[in-house]
C-alpha cells in the first residue's frame, strides 16, 4: 500500500493550490486587466518608411486634448524627431519605424521599452503626470554610434503649442 506522509501530501497540495492561483493570475491580468505585450501595428517595409502616412512627416500630432500620437522615424543613429513637448497629463501614442535595422526605444521613468524592428510599426502608449526631461534611448545595440542616440521628451505645466 502507498504510504504518503501527512506532511508530504500537505506540501503537495500546497504546491497544487500554488500553481492554480499563479495561472489564475496570469488569467486574470490577461483577460481582467488587459496587460499584454506591446503591439504590432502592422507591416511596413523599411524602403516605405519615408512615404506612409504618419511617418513621412514625423512629429507630435493632438488628437485630443490631453491624447497626443508621436510618429518617429528610427535609422542608424537618430530618432527623427529627437525631441518632444507635451503637456502634463497627456497620454502619448507612439508609432515607431525603423528604416535599417533594430533599435531599441526605452523612455527613462515610464514603462515604455519596446523593440523597433524593421519591417514593423512598434507602438506603445504611455502617460506622462510629472512635468520634467525624460530621457528616451535606443537600447539595443546598433552599431558605433549605438551610445549617442538618444532624445527627449519635455513635460511642460502649461499646454504645448499644439504640435
Ligand atoms: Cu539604435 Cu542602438
Amino acid at each position: 500500500m502507498l504510504h504518503v506522509d501527512r506532511f508530504e501530501s500537505a506540501f503537495m497540495q500546497l504546491a497544487v493550490l500554488m500553481l492554480l492561483a499563479f495561472a489564475g493570475a496570469v488569467l486574470i491580468a490577461v483577460f481582467g486587466l488587459g496587460i499584454h505585450l506591446p503591439d504590432v501595428s502592422e507591416p511596413l517595409p523599411p524602403a516605405e518608411v519615408d512615404t506612409t502616412v504618419g511617418f513621412d512627416n514625423p512629429g507630435l500630432r493632438m488628437i485630443h486634448p490631453d491624447w497626443y500620437e508621436a510618429y518617429i522615424v528610427v535609422q542608424a543613429w537618430q530618432f527623427t524627431p529627437s525631441e518632444i513637448t507635451v503637456p502634463v497629463g497627456s497620454r502619448v501614442t507612439f508609432f515607431l519605424a525603423s528604416k535599417d535595422i533594430i533599435h531599441g526605444f526605452k523612455i527613462e521613468g515610464t514603462n515604455v521599452n519596446i523593440m523597433v524592428i524593421p519591417g514593423q510599426i512598434s507602438e506603445v502608449t504611455t502617460t506622462f503626470d510629472k512635468p520634467g526631461t525624460y530621457l528616451f534611448v535606443c537600447h539595443e545595440y546598433c552599431g558605433a554610434l549605438h551610445h549617442t542616440m538618444s532624445g527627449t521628451i519635455t513635460v511642460v505645466e502649461e499646454p504645448a503649442n499644439g504640435g
